[in-house]
């Protein structure tokens, strides 16, 4: 049965009328075109599917849109959108951490959190960080050495 389900998206509210078992990784990327929401595994262990929910990341591809009525959902498009999310973009771009770049939204999503929690991480508390997010093309120096250095250039970002 379908219902209603309002909620904020990358910033703006929307409203759609669905199936609340649908998946949250499916309603964004069917509905809203947000393809950047990669999906991997389909049960809630490579982090391609990462989102921000409430501001803390989640895994869509588990998460039904019925539990996203009333909540705030940012992906990467509109992470990257923003002065935080630019730098890390860059770092990587900058730091040569995309091969494939499947993994790289939910790696990206995940420095986010990282760095608003601890802007200054050393390189275990990055992996650690990153640890649910599985990068198949094993860029994993290259993606630490870049959150390193997003958290240098955004040291400022990062402490307000
Ligand atoms: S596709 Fe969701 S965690 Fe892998
Ligand atoms: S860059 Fe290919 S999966 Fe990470």
């Amino acid at each position: 049965m379908e219902t209603k389900i309002r909620f904020k998206l990358n910033g703006k509210f929307v409203e759609l009328s669905t199936d609340p078992l649908r998946r949250l990784i499916d309603v964004l990327r069917e509905d809203y075109d947000l393809k950047g929401v990669k999906e991997g595994c389909s049960e809630g262990e490579c982090g391609a599917c990462s989102v921000l929910f409430n501001g803390k990341m989640v895994t869509s591809c588990i998460i039904p849109i019925g539990a996203a009525d009333g909540q705030e959902i940012m992906t990467i498009e509109g992470v990257s959108a923003t002065e935080k999310g630019k730098v890390i973009v860059e770092a990587f771009a900058d730091g040569g951490a995309v091969q494939c770049g499947f993994c790289i939204p939910g790696m990206v999503i995940a420095a986010y959190c990282l760095l608003s929690s601890n802007p200054d991480p050393t390189d275990d508390e990055i992996r650690l960080g990153i640890s649910g997010n599985i990068c198949r093309c094993t860029g994993y120096d290259l993606i630490v050495e870049s959150i390193r250095l997003a958290a240098r250039r955004g040291e400022a970002l990062w402490k307000k």
